[in-house]
Parts: structure tokens; sequence; C-alpha cells
């Protein structure tokens, strides 16, 4: 007699049974859980015994990303197939750091000739400002390269010069690097305080060339030089520009040869590799910024070919996926115990929701579901002191990434292993929290009121039950780090593929650039506001101007 095969639990069963069970529950249920749910790769740990989750979720997830064509999609993307469908583009940020030469085809044209060319550009370029061949138009050397550009086109090499690129092996000088991306005369000015116009470069980056906060930063510096050369220096010698929009970047004033490429078939979040990341071959040298490329490549590698159960990236992504699409959770929190990954968080942010902030699938089909969580945070240990209040004891709960570079990068004492054993016991407090038992037990004796004791331990009560992903890597390299940033790219395409969204376009920063125009020459000179201008809209652009607005 024919048996009935019982079908797996969907997705929605385990989330209902998982619900209601604590996550100290399915470690009391499971004793290999931790070994379970860790995956080890090239170095890394990633453990999700925390999270809430079980071999059968991850099982259906696995299924889930096969009936969304996961394994079908990675392979569109590394062949140049054009997965950024709304704007008709490939999205070949691998091609940037592939460590050979096989051909990369856009179109038809082999990409990676290009790609060498622009390497080798930019490590002559960064050559010449490290050894100070590279003049400015008095002819003294380059001793300070100011970088403009903004969102994809800053916060890359801005993040990677941050973390590795603060303390330099003794004897190497190169250039200061400084950015400035805020359309805020303030960031710039602060960026050129104390700088000599003789002796400072500007490499203004941006892929389109249009981008308003990065052209009035650009112009500024210009006037900037123009004020501190001698009379009829060539201000334009002073500047480097990066783009796909070569003539823009031209009219600018700035030369052909130091122009170097960008393309569309890199969107800007995902440009560092590219010529973006001149600041940091200038900061770094050549060298170290071929070991993030490496790093990185070799996430593609594993990425690329490695199947889906055991396959990083593709696990961070549905486990990121369950917790935002599946539990409902609205917010996810990052925080590396690394303080040379402090600006990890804003990289994360334009990378997971300028990326995933969407509201349609690729076919126009309404999400009925958020394909992702908010994401913030901020490093460990200072977040403990300040918004972990707020996940230990706030009503809701937000799953917490841990990043957690084992090795210190400099000679540290002791402090390592504080902030090492901080970051596991932060996770270990989310899990278990602090029952009101062992507060009583703690508090008698205290000669409280009985209304005092329980309104006492009520206050130090910490539920507990809150899920975390503890993310251990040996240590924080160049190397390492383009791993971890490939990691993350990729573990975002995930969820994309998921969710069954575009994760390559961004239409929806679009808005409100546009709508700016109208308002600048409102402010500026008085122009009318457009008839559909709201009440609000033409009551605060008059309030600015009564004010004597600051538009110059
Ligand atoms: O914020 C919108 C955006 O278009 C980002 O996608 C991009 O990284 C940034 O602006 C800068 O654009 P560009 O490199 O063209 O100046």
């Amino acid at each position: 007699m024919a048996t009935l095969q019982e079908s797996p639990p969907s997705l929605e069963a385990l989330r209902n049974s998982l619900r209601s069970t604590p996550l100290l529950g399915l470690f009391a249920a499971d004793p290999q859980r931790f070994s379970r749910l860790s995956f080890d790769w090239d170095g890394w740990l990633v453990d999700f015994s925390k999270e809430r989750v079980t071999r059968d979720v991850i099982a259906a997830l696995l299924r889930e990303a096969e009936a969304a064509n996961l394994s079908a999609w990675i392979a569109a993307l590394f062949a140049g197939e054009k997965v950024n469908q709304s704007e008709g583009r490939p999205a070949l940020h691998m091609a940037l750091r592939q460590q050979d030469d096989t051909p990369v085809h856009v179109d038809g044209r082999d990409v990676l000739p290009a790609i060498r060319a622009a390497q080798a550009r930019i490590t002559a370029l960064a050559g010449a400002l490290r050894d100070g061949r590279r003049t400015g138009a008095t002819g003294r050397p380059i001793r300070d390269v100011v970088h403009i550009g903004i969102g994809g086109s800053d916060l890359g090499p801005r993040l990677v010069c941050d973390a590795l690129g603060a303390i330099l092996p003794a004897g190497e000088h190169p250039p200061g690097v400084r950015f400035v991306s805020n359309v805020d005369p303030e960031h710039l000015t602060r960026a050129l305080h104390g700088l000599d116009p003789a002796t400072t470069l500007f490499v203004v980056v941006s892929k389109t060339f249009t981008t308003q906060e990065t052209l009035a930063n650009a112009a500024a510096a210009r006037r900037w030089l123009q004020a501190g050369l001698p009379a009829g220096a060539a201000a334009g010698t002073h500047f480097v520009g990066v783009s796909s929009n070569v003539a823009a970047a031209e009219s600018f004033g700035i030369a052909a040869d130091d122009v170097l490429p960008m393309w569309d078939w890199v969107g800007g979040r995902y440009s560092l590799w590219s010529a973006v990341g001149l600041p940091i071959a200038i900061r770094l040298g050549p060298a170290r910024f071929a070991e993030l490329l490496a790093g990185a490549a070799s996430v593609d590698r594993h990425f690329r070919s490695t199947p889906l159960e055991s396959n990083l990236p593709v696990l961070l992504g549905l486990v990121g996926w369950w917790n935002a699409r599946l539990l409902g959770h609205a917010e996810r929190v990052v925080v590396p115990y690394a303080h040379a990954l402090g600006l990890l968080p804003a990289f994360l942010q334009q990378l997971v929701l300028e990326s995933n902030g969407k509201r349609v699938q690729r076919d126009g089909t309404p999400l009925t579901l958020p394909s992702c969580a908010a994401l913030w945070g901020m490093t460990g240990t200072d977040g403990q002191h300040a918004f972990f209040q707020w996940l230990h004891q706030g009503l809701r709960e937000a799953p917490v990434e841990f990043i957690v570079p084992l090795r210190a990068a400099h000679p540290a004492g002791t402090q390592q292993t504080l902030l090492v054993a901080n970051a596991l016991a932060q996770a270990q407090a989310l899990l278990g929290g602090r029952d009101p038992g062992t507060i009583r037990g703690e508090l008698a004796g205290k000669g409280l009121s009985a209304e005092a004791l329980e309104a006492a331990i009520a206050a130090r009560v910490c539920p507990g039950d809150r899920a975390s992903t503890m993310i251990l890597l040996p240590q924080l390299d160049a190397r390492r780090l383009g791993q971890l940033l490939a990691l993350y790219e990729h573990r975002t395409f995930v969820e994309a593929v998921l969710s069954g969204i575009n994760c390559f376009d961004q239409f929806g920063v679009e808005l409100g650039k546009t709508l700016a125009a109208p308002i600048i020459a409102a402010l500026t000179d008085g122009s009318p506001l457009p008839a559909a201008t709201d009440a609000s809209t033409r009551g605060l652009v008059a309030r600015v101007r009564a004010a004597d607005a600051p538009a110059t």
C-alpha cells in the first residue's frame, strides 16, 4: 500500500511553533544546537544558534531559496546578465576584484582589459602621490587629499580608510586623506581647516557627475584653491575625477588624463572596489588595496560555488530575511566590536536600505510584507552605554549582529580580551536575560518593603529571549575587511532574491532631489513655488526667507 509522503513544514508553520518556544528552550531541546547552527568558513565563524531558527527552519528557508531560483540568480549575477532589470544593467562589482583575467562580458565585450587599465592608473596615481612625484601648480608635492563624493561615492572608501588607515606601518608617510560629503558648508570648511592649497589635491567622485552636493562642494573647493594659489596658477591640476561621465568631469575643468573611470554596470554602493577606492590606494598603498580586493574575491568564489546550505552569505541572507519577513522584526542592529569599524553601520545603511528598501517586486507586484528591516548600530562597547538598555528591556525585539575580530591590530594588553568578552556577554544577556527569582534573592535582606521589593524586581528584570547572530573573524586587516564587505553585499542580494525585488536601483531617492530644485530657486531668487506645493512646505519656505535664508 502506498504511504502518503508527509510534506515538510512550511515557513509559516515553523514560525508559528517557534513563536511560543523560548530560545533557551531550543537550547535545552538540542544539546548540539551550537554546533548545528554555527558555520565555519576560512577562519570565520557565524553562530546562528541564538537566532530564532532551527535546522528545520534553515531547511525550509533553503527550499524557499530554491523556489525563488536563488542558484540561478547567483549564476546570472556573475554571468553579467542584466539583473538590474529596471535600468537594463548588469551588476558586476565582482569583476572589479576578480583575481584572474577570465573574460567578463557586458553586451558582448570583455570588460576585464578596461578594469586592468583602470587599476594600473590607480596604482600609478597612488604611487606618485605617496612618493611625492605628483605635485601641485606651484611644483610642491601633494601632502593632503580631500575626497569629495556622497553615498556610494563616499561611504566605502571612507570606511576602509578609517578602518585601516588611521595608524600606518612605521616609515609610511602617505598623504593625509579627508572626506567631504555633506553639502553643509561646515563639512568642507572642517576638511580644509589647516590645509595648504598648494599641497592639496581634490578627488571628485561622482558616477553621474550631476550630484548636487558633490558639485557644490567641488565648486567651493575650486574657489578655495583659486583664492589660495598664486595668481594664474592652474587650479585644475589640483583635481582628479572619478566618474562614468567623463565629459562632465572634463567640463568641470579636470584634465582627461586625471579622470578615472566608473562604469554603469557597477552600482554606487557597490563601487568602492573601483577607482572610487582611489583614496584607499593612496592612504594604504596599492598593495593593501589589492589585498582588500583579493579578500572580497575569495567571498565571491565562495558565494558562487558553495552549495547553498553551507554558503555563508546565503545563510546570512536567509536568516536576515526570516527575521524581517516571517518574524516581522522591523529593525536589525549591527554592532561591530571593533573601533576600526565605527563607520560600518553607516556604510551598511546605504548598502542594505538603498538596495532593499523597496515596495514592489521586479514585475511591479506590490510587496505585502517588508523586504528588509531598518538597520542601525554603533561600535561595542560604546553601544552598550547607549542603546543596549533598549535592546535588553525595551518592548520591541531587534535582532543584533555582533561582528567581532578576535585579535587586536595593535598591541593591546588585556583590552582586546575585555572587548571580546563584552561581545559574548551581551549576546548571552540578550538570550538569557535576568529572571525575577535571581533578583529577588539578591535583594533579600536589603530591608525593602514588600511593595518596594516588587517594584525593584520589576525594574531589574531583563526578559531575555532576544535573538542575535555572532560573527567571529580572526582579525581585521585588508583581506578580512574585503571579505566582510563582500559578505554583506552578497547577503543583501540573497535577501532581495527571496523577496523578488531588484536591489540595484534606487528610484526612491530621486523624488527629494527633484523637489529640491524649485525650493532652491525660491530661496535663492524668490522664484514662485509650483502650484501643487503643499501649505506646509510653502509656510516653511516663507519662514526661511523671512529669516534671511542662508541660501548662498
Ligand atoms: O543617494 C542616491 C545616490 O544616487 C546613490 O545611489 C549614489 O551612491 C549617490 O547618490 C551618489 O551618486 P553619484 O556617484 O552619481 O554622485
